[in-house]
């Protein structure tokens, strides 16, 4: 055996590719490049094929069915399958070894055998999973390679996880997902060695768990009216209008207790431990509205339609509530076997706390100072019912508020603060800081990825994670258990946008899990991820390119433009064009940032090799008559943001944009007369902040600056009264005239719409650039 790094691991693989074809068939090899990154990985000489002829050995059924369950896949690529079988000596052979650690397993492939040992059932599938990634990618088809010829390369890997707990959330309350995506979620965690999956199955756009003894949670809270909008354009989310009195819930659904029973056998199997999640005392608009009388004053009595729930608590002042709590989470605990139950816990709106008569009675009577404390006495409560099945209670790190439940284990979500807190008082502790471990964050560029996700997480950053913080002593990092990505699903709401936003930052977050600190490494797991993505190319899953695509950033200065182009993925070279064309190996290379002078419709791509790799970005810069005048408000107030050629993104905090008041009048002065003919700007809709297009615009000229006339105008209501989060492009027509002074009057949306949790209020303005043409 030798050592080797990746490259020449590559090269070697690569090699034996172009020499391996023989009379019987291609001989296809694949690569030893394994995510989640291996502890050791030593590179050997030669390969293994694998052929009808192979006979794996094992010891048990157990095995049996783990191997079963990857090498099934041979009799859709080639035809025939490995026997598999319990006592005979086979060329594969799966072996206990106790001295090994209990998720950790020895792979070893030589050209005569593969050797697997592993302590557990687990081990074995770890072993079997990372044997299955050094196949050629074409294993994974579900096509027939007749004349393919399969084999590994010799390889020895020795590992073991850095983290027990290696979780991917999934919330099925914002979007359904059937038990059948459950399953195939279950499938890529057990791919990416993930062994905990956190299921959010209450929260106040529906309860999905059936409970015999409380009916009404899925009759009633399983169903909203259905607002769903899936165009990947749009995102209408935040701000859609509530359920009205004679309005029909008609989207939704639930899992059956047998449907659960199944999950979780299908779980088992992959080793795979579930963590149900009840969200409580917040975020429980469907749980009250099914059950009315554990709610407070004011409750929302319908299950939320979309937006942020605000009278949406459990009463901690009700005996009945405590009844409730106890009652439906026994039936989840005699449902779900593994000992974390997870209570929510987070983003509790208190306001219906302070007017609640109960929940004052309750604070007066225990001497409870606030709210926070009040909550506190909630989870209290709530960690006792959960203690008395020798069970744990978990919660996110809210639960800290007014004091930690005694023996909780802590999400932290809020950045790691929670969870560095939570450690030092020798609570265990799961990170999953948002900016790192959200996977419904956007994973580039604002205006080049499809509007699913509120804010940013690039691939690099969760990459980068460093899940035990520095902050902490050795003994206080054990408290760390492990690491988890969560799929919030308000944006998601089918499955090809689930598994967009989960691949490759999946890859990331399990390879954070999984492999420890110091062997991980950006430009390494980019190479390996190369491989992976040819995987899920080939099983047609969607997933984002969004790391090897160029990066357009820009900065106008009222004259030029200056461009930059960058890619997360390291040593790609980027091409682009600067008049609508497909870029091309051929094109003009990007070496550094360059200055336009006229309008140009950008185009990038990233080439790897000369070969094109992610997809072609695309931004339009124009260059335009009002480019640098002087933009004045009604008070002469320099507004230099409408001119000066920098385009805001599809971001509510990018600079670019200028925040304009409720029906504001802007002058634009130019240094000459001249003809204009449009008018142009993008406002931007972030209904959820307040942030509306105007609804009408009324555009006047004027030659002398005293004297102005109308000379265009657009009416946009219905656009503008429109909940979503997107960029909205106005364009006016102007009746041709020579003109030295524009004014423009913008009327906002006033007062915002019925329904809307801000209703009533004043819509905000936000525009980047007057497009004068
Ligand atoms: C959370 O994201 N509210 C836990």
């Amino acid at each position: 055996m030798i050592k080797l790094n990746v490259k020449k691991t590559f090269f070697v693989a690569s090699l034996l590719l172009l020499i391996g074809c023989s009379n019987n068939g291609e001989l296809k090899i694949g690569l030893a490049s394994i995510i989640p990154k291996p502890a050791e990985q030593i590179i050997g000489e030669g390969h293994f094929e694998i052929n009808s002829n192979t006979i794996v050995s094992v010891e048990n059924e157990e095995q049996k069915r783990i191997v079963n369950q990857a090498f099934d896949q041979f009799k859709t690529v080639a035809g025939w399958r490995p026997e598999v079988t319990i006592g005979k000596r086979g060329q594969i052979v799966l072996e206990s070894d106790i001295s090994l650690e209990k998720e950790g397993y020895r792979l070893k492939v030589t050209p005569e055998r593969i050797e697997i040992k592993a302590a557990s059932g687990a081990g074995f599938l770890y072993a079997i999973e990372s044997l299955r990634q050094i196949l050629p990618v074409e294993f994974s088809d579900s096509r027939l390679y007749s004349n393919v010829r399969w084999a590994v390369p010799a390889v020895e890997v020795n590992d073991q996880p850095a983290f027990g707990w290696r979780g991917y959330m999934l919330d099925v309350s914002r979007h359904f997902f059937d038990k059948e995506k459950v399953k195939e979620v279950l499938d890529f965690m057990a791919e990416s060695k993930l062994n905990r999956f956190h299921w959010h199955l209450a929260d106040d756009n529906g309860w999905r768990l059936e409970i015999k003894s409380y009916p009404k949670l899925t009759e009633v809270g399983a169903w909203r009216v259905d607002h769903n909008n899936t165009d990947e354009t749009i995102s209408n989310w935040w701000g859609r209008p509530a359920q009205k009195e004679n309005e029909k819930a008609t989207y939704g659904g639930f899992y059956t207790q047998e449907d659960v029973k199944e999950i979780l056998a299908y779980a088992k199997e992959r080793y795979i431990e579930v963590i149900p999640e009840i969200d409580m005392p917040g975020h429980a608009q469907a749980t009250i509205a099914a059950y009315p009388e554990i709610g407070c004053v004011n409750a929302a009595p319908y299950v939320a339609t979309g937006g942020v729930g605000e009278n949406n608590t459990y009463n901690p002042g009700k005996k009945e509530t405590f009844i409730f709590a106890d009652k439906m989470l026994n039936e989840v605990m005699d449902l779900f076997p593994f000992k974390y139950v997870h209570i929510g816990g987070d983003e509790c709106n208190k306001n219906q706390w302070k007017i609640d008569p109960h929940a004052q009675k309750r604070m007066k009577e225990e001497g409870l100072k606030n709210e926070h404390e009040l909550q506190s006495y909630f989870l209290k409560r709530i960690e006792k019912i959960i203690n008395k099945r020798d069970r744990i209670m978990i919660g996110w790190d809210e639960i800290l508020e007014g004091g930690l439940a005694p023996n909780a284990t802590v999400m932290s979500w809020r950045g790691e603060s929670g969870g560095i807190k939570s450690a030092k008082m020798n609570h265990d502790v799961i990170m999953t800081p948002s900016n790192y471990c959200y996977i419904d964050l956007k994973q580039g560029h604002d205006d080049l990825e499809p509007n699913l996700g509120y804010s940013e997480l690039l691939l690099s950053k969760s990459y980068s994670y460093k899940v035990i913080p520095d902050d902490l002593t050795k003994e206080e990092g054990k408290h760390i258990l492990g690491i988890q990505a969560n799929m919030w699903t308000e944006s998601i709401s089918d499955w090809s946008k689930l598994t967009y936003m989960t691949f490759p930052r999946l890859y990331a977050i399990a390879e954070s899990g999984w492999t420890a600190n110091e062997n991980k490494n950006w430009n390494d797991f980019t190479e390996r991820l190369d491989k992976q993505l040819k995987r899920l190319d080939i099983q047609k899953v969607r997933y984002a390119k969004s790391a090897f695509s160029p990066w357009i950033d820009h900065k106008g200065n009222g004259e030029t433009i200056e461009i930059s182009l960058k890619t997360e993925v390291n040593n790609l070279d980027v091409r682009y064009t600067l008049n609508g064309d497909e870029p091309t190996a051929q094109s003009e290379k990007y070496v550094g940032s360059f200055i336009i002078d006229k309008g140009v419709q950008l185009k990038a791509r990233s080439f790897q090799d000369g070969v094109p790799i992610g997809n072609v970005s695309e931004v339009r810069f124009p260059i335009h008559k009002a480019k640098g005048v002087s933009v004045l408000d009604a008070n002469k107030k320099e507004l230099p943001k409408l001119s000066d050629l920098n385009y805001g993104k599809l971001n509510n905090g990018d600079p670019y944009w200028q925040k304009l008041e409720k029906d504001a009048s802007v002058k634009l002065v130019f240094d000459e007369v001249l003809k204009v003919k449009t008018l142009k700007f993008n406002s931007l809709r972030f209904t959820n902040s307040a942030v509306y297009p105007p609804e009408k615009i009324e555009v006047y000229g004027s030659k002398d600056g005293t004297k102005f006339i109308k000379i265009g105008s657009l009416d946009q209501k219905e656009i503008a009264h429109t909940q979503g989060r997107n960029k909205i492009e106005s364009s006016i027509q102007l009746q041709e005239s020579d003109i030295k002074e524009l004014r423009i009057d913008f009327v906002s949306v006033a007062p915002i719409p019925e329904g809307h949790r801000r209703a009533g209020g004043i819509g905000a303005l936000r525009i980047d650039e007057i497009v004068v043409e």
